[in-house]
């Protein structure tokens, strides 16, 4: 049976939060770690469903994995298979950057087209088109990709899009490629400049990351590194939305603001109090939110998709109208028929939502269909009236590690069933 969240609403999140590392940034930094035969350890791992998968993952290619609390000890020694098995990559599209890796290491790799959150055809053109420039042989046959490279060289790669996970791609790529590689509009995602962080602590040479242009000088190997994987920015603006829309006094600590920029702006003008002390961030409790005129979300520096439902939830309640327009994924509003359940008044029209803000939402039974519009469900929960009960709790799982523990430690009444 499918997990489920139980909420009863109208209490204020008051607390602290301590945020976890960042899923974004996990996921590539432990698929780099097949790179080397040397060990790799990862601390601040989260614990999540799709981190499991990803050990998984290592574990099947052959990767000795052992956890001790957030610390991930990845040993690839023994790394024997160069094939990421169909089940699972089809519950976890980002094992898609696995491509890179097994490639540099093994210089053949086999994975099934990926799968992921029903929120968009996601296709990985611009990683393929990308591989192929690097020298990589691609063929797609029953499901399969079939990718072989005896030798990689660097080259220069322009993507038509600033995608994370192709820019990703192409580091993992083209670290051991030989000479330099320079790509062009690369996404700039602090979660880019973190897996080069890690890469270099192997012995990568890359410059850029953060920027449009990130340069990378092919090395001849790699080695074993220690690393602490970033925080969550997205986990600390889902707990602040949270807060904000229940009218609490929060403050998330180990959260870096840098990263937040467009999200903490967004807030502040929908009426939020934002104070900072190193790495906390202190709301103010406010009685109502105010609604946002327009928010569209851009790829880095621009506001994040993921946090783009979460945010909804909270201006649904707000005093005013809110527009949001979806520019990176063309079906990332599936929160929005469970929020209407709820009482919210929004109306979708292709990739805008019209949110006009109601004074109050009451609890329904409300369904999870991917992991941030399952976090909107829960933060629409907290601020209703009477019983939420948000059903398939595993999209959430995928994202947030014990997000009822740290919510009810705040003062919310939420239990899982299941
Ligand atoms: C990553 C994040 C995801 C986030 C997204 C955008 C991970 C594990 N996931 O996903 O949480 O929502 O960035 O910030 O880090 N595209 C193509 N062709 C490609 C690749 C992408 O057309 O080959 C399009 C996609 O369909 C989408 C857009 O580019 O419309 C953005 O995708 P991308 O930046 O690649 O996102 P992901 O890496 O999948």
């Amino acid at each position: 049976m499918l997990g489920e969240l139980i909420i009863n609403g109208g209490r204020r999140i008051n607390g602290e939060i301590t945020i976890q590392g960042a899923k974004n940034a996990a996921l590539p930094i432990l698929a780099a770690a097949v790179m080397t035969d040397e060990e790799c350890v990862i601390k601040n791992c989260p614990a999540l469903r799709d981190v499991d998968k990803t050990v998984l993952v290592l574990k099947d290619l052959g990767c000795g994995v052992r956890r001790e609390g957030s610390t991930l000890m990845i040993n690839g020694q023994d790394m024997f298979d160069c094939k990421i098995c169909e089940s699972l990559m089809r519950e976890m599209r980002s094992s898609i950057i696995f491509l890179g890796a097994i490639l540099t290491r093994c210089k053949k790799a086999s994975v099934s087209m990926p799968g992921g959150c029903p929120i968009g055809l996601r296709p990985i053109d611009l990683h393929l088109k990308a591989l192929k420039k690097l020298g990589a042989q691609i063929s797609e046959e029953h499901g399969y990709i079939k990718c072989s490279a005896p030798k990689l060289c660097g080259c220069d790669i322009y993507l038509d899009f600033p995608s994370v996970g192709a820019t990703e791609n192409i580091l993992l790529a083209s670290v051991c490629a030989e000479g330099t590689t320079v790509v062009s509009n690369a996404a700039r995602e602090p979660e880019i400049v973190d897996l080069a962080n890690f890469l270099n602590a192997m012995g990568a040479k890359i410059t850029g990351a953060g920027g449009s242009v990130i340069r990378i000088d092919g090395v001849k190997r790699l080695h074993g590194a220690e690393y602490s994987v970033m925080s969550d920015r997205i986990a600390a603006a889902t707990y602040l939305a949270a807060g904000a829309v229940t009218g609490g006094e929060l403050t998330v600590r180990k959260a870096n603001k840098n990263h937040m920029n467009a999200m903490l702006d967004a807030l502040c003008d929908m009426g939020a109090e934002l104070s900072y002390d190193g790495d906390a961030i202190h709301l103010k409790p406010i009685k109502r939110l105010k609604s946002i005129h327009t928010l569209r979300t851009m790829p880095y520096p621009g506001f994040p998709t993921d946090i783009q439902s979460p945010f909804m939830a909270a201006a649904s309640l707000a005093k005013g109208t809110s527009v949001f327009v979806e520019n990176i994924f063309e079906n990332r509003f599936r929160h929005v028929d469970e929020l209407v359940r709820m009482g919210a008044d929004i109306k979708v029209s292709g990739r805008c939502a019209v949110v006009r803000g109601v004074k109050r939402l009451s609890g329904a039974r409300v369904r999870a269909r991917e992991l941030r519009g399952g976090a909107a469900l829960v933060i629409a929960g907290l601020a209703a009236e009477g019983q939420t009960i948000v059903e398939n709790t595993e999209y959430i799982d995928r994202g947030y590690e014990n997000m009822e523990k740290h919510l009810a430690a705040c003062g919310a009444d939420i239990r899982r069933n299941n």
